[in-house]
């Protein structure tokens, strides 16, 4: 098994990359990113490649030169800098992700690629929201997810490419900030709680979104990359999700841990619209049948593990 993650520097591929070279051998996982240099520290430890995914012969070449075999593609805009930059969105969102599947499909790479609960739009079933539903969304980065969505599936039964996803939900970590999405509030807010003892959200009060703590994000694509062919019916684009809150929830069990903490709100008109678009909460029956998805940790057990990470690192 030989790795090769695009968009490695990012807030899921920093951890990423560390966990599959832990497991698979530091030596079996190229970091690529479009950053000139790898930043110091253990990431720096295994190989590096300069990669932007919009030049597809440095993708192919790169994967030829290190014989790889299971492609991650992470490269991407967010939903709040995709709603600023459509046209780039669209193109680093699409097209990025149709260079890296033919270059999979050439070298016959197994492939990973996220989509999000941004693949929902207005008129999906807002409660548990079903695996299979109304896919109309209303965000630059959701329409480019969809379509992401149906081209894995493309490559999958008209090539063979063995193409596996999941919608992630917002995720929260403290190794490396998340770029420009609409759930990153919920990131801000425990570092703000540690600095300054108070928040002001641009989310407002009463939006619930769903969440999910890196740890079980990351094995998440791990477990769905391992699992048996066979069970897999909705490959790529799985439901997953570890738990649903608005910021008010978030704020009370902060203030658990540091009492004084206060949380205010100045809303942003286009990051509160696009959560008003995306489902309070999600089904992912479909994960936990067909390849086992059972996250670990809670409001409270994420909080509590969050804190004092940070705590740390600030
Ligand atoms: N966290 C992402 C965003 O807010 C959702 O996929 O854009």
């Amino acid at each position: 098994m030989k790795v090769l993650i695009t968009g490695a520097l990012g807030q899921i591929g920093s951890e990423l990359t560390l966990a599959m070279r832990h497991r698979y051998g530091t030596a079996n996982v190229v970091c690529s990113d479009i950053k000139e240099e790898c930043p110091p520290g253990e990431i720096a430890e295994g190989v590096y490649e300069r990669l932007d995914v919009m030049d597809p012969q440095a993708i192919a070449a790169a994967v030829q030169r290190h014989g790889v075999t299971h492609m991650v593609h992470l490269a991407a805009l967010l939903s709040a800098v995709g709603e600023a930059r459509p046209t780039l969105a669209w193109e680093i969102n699409m097209g990025g992700l149709f260079n890296a599947l033919e270059v999979a499909r050439e070298a016959k790479a197994a492939f990973f690629t996220p989509s999000s609960i941004a693949a929902f739009g207005p008129g999906t079933p807002v409660q548990l929201t079903p695996q299979d539903t109304i896919q109309r969304p209303t965000t630059m980065y959701g329409v480019t997810k969809v379509a992401g969505e149906l081209l894995c599936d493309y490559y999958f039964l008209k090539y063979g490419v063995d193409t596996r996803g999941v919608r992630f939900p917002g995720l929260i970590s403290y190794e490396t900030l998340p770029g420009g999405g609409t759930t990153d509030y919920a990131v801000h807010i425990y570092y703000e709680a540690l600095r300054q003892g108070k928040y002001t959200s641009y989310i407002d009060a009463g939006t619930y979104m769903d969440m999910m703590y890196m740890p079980d994000a990351i094995a998440a694509i791990i477990n769905l990359m391992e699992a048996d062919p066979h069970k897999l019916t909705h490959r790529n684009a799985f439901n997953v999700t570890a738990m649903s809150f608005e910021p008010e929830m978030l704020a009370a069990e902060i203030r658990k841990h540091i009492p004084a903490f206060t949380i205010d709100y100045q809303i942003d008109p286009v990051r509160q619209g696009i959560a008003n678009s995306w489902p309070d909460s999600l089904d992912d029956s479909a994960a936990r049948a067909e390849w086992g998805w059972n996250p670990q940790y809670d409001l409270a057990s994420m909080t509590s593990d969050m804190l004092a990470k940070l705590k740390g690192k600030l």
